[in-house]
């Protein structure tokens, strides 16, 4: 009796010790399995990866921190999504079609230890949902990237976009870089301002409405103050952050920083020589429509319409 139990519990250490074993492939363990090939074709572009070194200037101009959920558009092996585990200690996920190569990248996650906060899965970027990622990387092609455009633009302001080689066409990247004659660009997701805010401190003794126009990130206006008009100065956005400046009735430059929160402006209104004066901003009716921010029309096909 003492023996059987005896064995039995040598069994069951076994099996407790064999199963952390048995899962501990390494890359070239996952590449006995499959051996894919660059330039091979995938469903809407072949798979090239991206350089290492590339890898990490994109995750780095994208400032991606522990904080952050990542997500590749089109995966591959799964090296982008390895890295922002792994050097940048993101959790993360990539998105690939080819269902070989998916699980090629699921094996290289196990092998690099980094299971616990990076996943793949097989899936289509037209179909997967990946709105919860506040970095949204990818290295497709032109047509693909205005394809994704405007789900991008329908994220939350602040979240960084980078992407390998192919621009958004019209939406000018807020950041980019060359190295070795290949090119990587940055977009930070702007908040929606265009249309008019009506803007007044605390006491109403500040009190001017601005109309906003908007195409991406760049902005552009008139305030109305005192029963005149003046143009914007140095009107800027990015992600929430906005920025303006005015001359105000008196001749003076005040120069407005805030954050927008939905149809509300917080920030603040500096002038030269006097202290700082707290404003909110409220749209006035809705927002102006952004065709900007809407689905190019040759992209239906993408999404079965
Ligand atoms: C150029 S490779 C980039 C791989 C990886 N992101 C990198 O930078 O190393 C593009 C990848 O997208 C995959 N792909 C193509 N169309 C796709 C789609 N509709 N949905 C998901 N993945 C797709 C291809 O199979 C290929 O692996």
């Amino acid at each position: 009796m003492r023996l059987a139990l005896a064995l039995i519990s040598v069994a069951a250490v076994s099996t407790l010790a064999l199963g952390p074993a048995a899962d501990a492939r390494s890359r070239a363990d996952c590449e006995r399995d499959y051996r894919p090939q660059v330039g091979q074709s995938g469903k809407d572009v072949v798979w090239v990866p991206t350089p290492d070194e590339l890898v990490t200037k994109m995750l780095a101009m994208a400032k991606v921190t522990p904080k952050d959920y990542v997500v590749d558009l089109g995966a591959g092996d799964g090296k982008i999504a390895i890295a922002a585990g792994k050097k940048f200690g993101a959790t993360a996920t990539g998105i690939e079609y080819n269902p070989d190569m998916a699980r090629l990248a699921q094996c290289y996650v196990q092998a690099e230890g980094v299971a616990d906060k990076v996943k793949i899965i097989q899936g289509d970027i037209f179909k997967e949902d990946f709105s919860k990622a506040t970095v949204v990387t990818m290295y497709l092609l032109p047509e693909l990237n205005l394809c994704v455009r405007h789900r991008v633009l329908a994220m939350k302001p602040g979240t960084r976009v980078a992407s390998h080689s192919f621009t958004m066409v019209e939406w000018e990247p807020d950041e980019s870089f060359d190295a070795d004659h290949r090119n990587a660009y940055l977009w930070v997701v702007p908040a929606r301002v265009g249309g008019s805010w009506a803007f007044r401190n605390g006491n109403g003794s500040v009190d001017f409405t601005v109309s906003l126009t908007q195409s991406f990130q760049k902005i552009g206006g008139e305030v109305a103050i005192g029963g005149g008009r003046q143009p914007l100065l140095g009107a800027s956005l990015q992600g929430d952050s906005i920025r303006f400046a005015f001359t105000d009735t008196k001749g003076v430059t005040q120069h407005f920083t805030g954050a927008v929160h939905g149809t509300t402006i917080i920030g603040s209104l500096r002038a030269s020589g006097v202290a700082d004066v707290d404003l909110a901003g409220k749209v006035q009716g809705a927002l102006a429509p952004a065709p900007w921010a809407e689905m190019a029309s040759a992209c239906g096909r993408f999404y079965g319409k």
